[in-house]
């Protein structure tokens, strides 16, 4: 099997994306960069540094293969936090994972903290870097990576509910007997418990979702967003953590940012007027969140999501206490 050809846009422009925590997520968001490049370089940090190191030896003959044959294989070094500060993208995956029966919001305490170190070993960060938070509780951790990092708010984001709403266009797809890519639906708000569905916004194809069932079919929509929201607990229960989706969807992230792309997606950023980081769509570029896209909910699904938010005002003012 032939490797994707890189792109020129990325030789070109000779980016390099950081990944602090070289466990189970870090190393796939890794390997996704490596099968489908879009950065010139990848740097894997962690204070495991055996850890570390075995990864990208491992990682190494990935991008090997793409060397060997061409393709232009992407660097994978180990590096420092003083390194990662300097990186276009620097993704933060480092921290405890939830055990089963954790909720995210459980590893508030120890994430805060190993966030909180990173941000200040890796500064002074170079001024175009953008901060992608991939560890959880992720939006809250987004709200304070911007107030630790002293970036400008566009540039701190968190992968928040665009798994959650992939997750959701899946099941759809399946019960619809439609492709995933047709699906345009949106899971807001929080990435965890007070998440929401923007029912009344579903389309098929740009037809509205009403009018795409089949015959003889009754969505549950409670019961396909419990599905979507207890999937990652399932998975987490049968095998310990995730961190394919995961990994597969911070690749496209970092592509979105690194070839100024402008495509939209549900991400974690700050959001003034809810006072906290929680997800709506955006429109992804170089910079970050470029701008923020209000979705037309309905009065239901606007208090949801005002629910959402005051949830995470709670967790942020617990943290700061
Ligand atoms: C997930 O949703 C655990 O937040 C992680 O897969």
């Amino acid at each position: 099997m032939d490797p994707p050809a890189m792109d020129p846009n990325v030789l070109s422009s000779r980016s390099r994306i950081a990944i602090l925590g070289a466990g189970s997520v870090g190393s796939s968001i890794a390997l996704c960069l490596i099968l489908n490049p879009v950065a010139s370089e990848v740097i894997l940090v962690d204070p495991k540094v055996e850890l570390r190191d075995a990864q990208v030896k491992d990682l190494g003959d990935a991008t090997t293969y793409h060397g060997a044959v061409g393709g232009g294989g992407v660097k994978i070094r180990s590096g420092t936090h003083k390194d990662a500060g300097q990186c276009d993208v620097i993704v933060i995956s480092a921290g405890a994972k939830q055990r089963h029966g954790e909720s995210r919001t459980d590893l508030l305490g120890r994430n805060l903290h190993i966030l909180r170190s990173a941000i200040n070993d890796m500064k002074p960060f170079r001024e175009d870097a953008v901060i992608l938070i991939v560890a959880n509780p992720v939006d809250v951790l987004t709200y304070f990576a911007r107030k630790f990092s002293g970036l400008p708010e566009g540039q701190v984001l968190g992968s928040g509910t665009f798994l959650d709403s992939a997750r959701l266009r899946g099941i759809l797809a399946e019960k619809l007997d439609v492709d995933a890519g047709s699906v345009d639906g949106y899971v807001l708000g929080e990435h965890g418990e007070t998440q929401m569905v923007a029912w009344s916004c579903v389309t098929i194809g740009a037809v509205p979702l009403e009018q795409c069932l089949l015959p003889n079919t009754v969505l549950d929509r409670k019961a396909i967003a419990k599905e979507t929201r207890e999937k990652a607990g399932k998975i987490i229960q049968a095998k310990g953590a995730t961190a394919y989706g995961i990994g597969a969807l911070t690749g496209s992230i970092c592509k979105s940012i690194l070839f100024d792309q402008r495509n939209v997606r549900p991400i974690s950023h700050w959001i003034e007027e809810m006072e906290c980081c929680l997800s709506l769509p955006v429109v992804l570029g170089r910079k970050g969140v470029l701008r923020t896209l209000r979705m037309p909910l309905n009065e239901e699904e606007q208090a949801s999501l005002a629910e959402s938010a005051s949830a995470l005002r709670g967790f942020i003012s617990d943290a700061e206490k």
